[in-house]
């Protein structure tokens, strides 16, 4: 590898562990406010954290997804397609933090999720979409490309991409649907939970790649 393409790799790495760190960072200081306008209290504890690196690694997923169609309509440029890859893998990790502090730090420290339902119903699909990204890191290497061939190989992390993102985006719906449809009612508090804006941007990043599909499809 020259030196340039590993200081270009590097600036790249950089690009998408500072958003990963900064979506994180905003993640926390909104539900800390918000929780102040819906509970009264400024207390910042686990829970908050673990509820901003969900929503950082939903942002950071559909950013990844979100760059494809944003490549199609924005000309020759293949700028956005460059750092998609590492988007992808910095939602990936951030999504790991976010199931191991669920799954060991919240109940070491005593606290426990928010939950309307059940635990199966809303971790499944989670669980599925983040094996899909872990698989999907593993074959993002240039050596599985060369294993799998070129076109395979694309197809296999699109559609794996695709299905991690329904995935995730089913966990979120079931987990704060009614807190989102709570608040079209009352608007109380006056901040909804940052998945509501969030989700809303990874359905556009579905909607984005259906409108490539039908724009290549009239092209054919
Ligand atoms: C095994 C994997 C996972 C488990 C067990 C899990 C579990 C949970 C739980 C229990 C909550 C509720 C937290 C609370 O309200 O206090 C939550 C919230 C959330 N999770 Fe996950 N999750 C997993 C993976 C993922 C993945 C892969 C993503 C996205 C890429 C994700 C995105 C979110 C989002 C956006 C929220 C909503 C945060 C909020 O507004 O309160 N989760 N998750």
């Amino acid at each position: 590898m020259s030196a340039r393409l590993s200081d270009n790799l590097k600036k790249i790495w950089a690009r998408a562990a500072g958003t990963a760190a900064a979506a994180v960072a905003f993640g926390s200081l909104y539900f800390f406010v918000r929780q102040y306008f819906k509970d009264g209290l400024w207390r910042f504890d686990l829970s908050i954290l673990n509820k901003s690196l969900g929503t950082a690694a939903l942002f950071l997923v559909a950013l990844s997804m979100f760059l494809t169609g944003a490549a199609y309509f924005s000309g020759p440029s293949k700028r956005p397609l460059a750092f998609r890859k590492y988007y992808g893998l910095a939602g990936f990790w951030t999504a790991a933090v976010h199931a191991a502090v669920n799954h060991f730090a919240l109940p070491a420290a005593g606290l426990h999720p928010e939950r309307k339902i059940d635990a199966l119903t809303t971790d499944l699909p989670a669980l599925a979409g983040l094996v899909i990204l872990g698989a999907m890191a593993l074959l993002s290497s240039s050596r599985a490309k060369g294993r799998l061939g070129g076109e395979a190989w694309r197809k296999t992390l699109r559609y794996g991409g695709y299905a991690a993102l329904l995935l995730v985006l089913a966990h979120t719906v079931l987990l704060k649907g009614a807190s989102w449809i709570k608040y079209f009612r009352t608007f109380d508090p006056v901040l909804p939970s940052l998945s509501l804006p969030v989700a809303a941007f990874a359905a556009a990043a579905v909607v984005l790649r259906l409108a490539v599909w039908a724009a290549q499809a009239r092209k054919k």
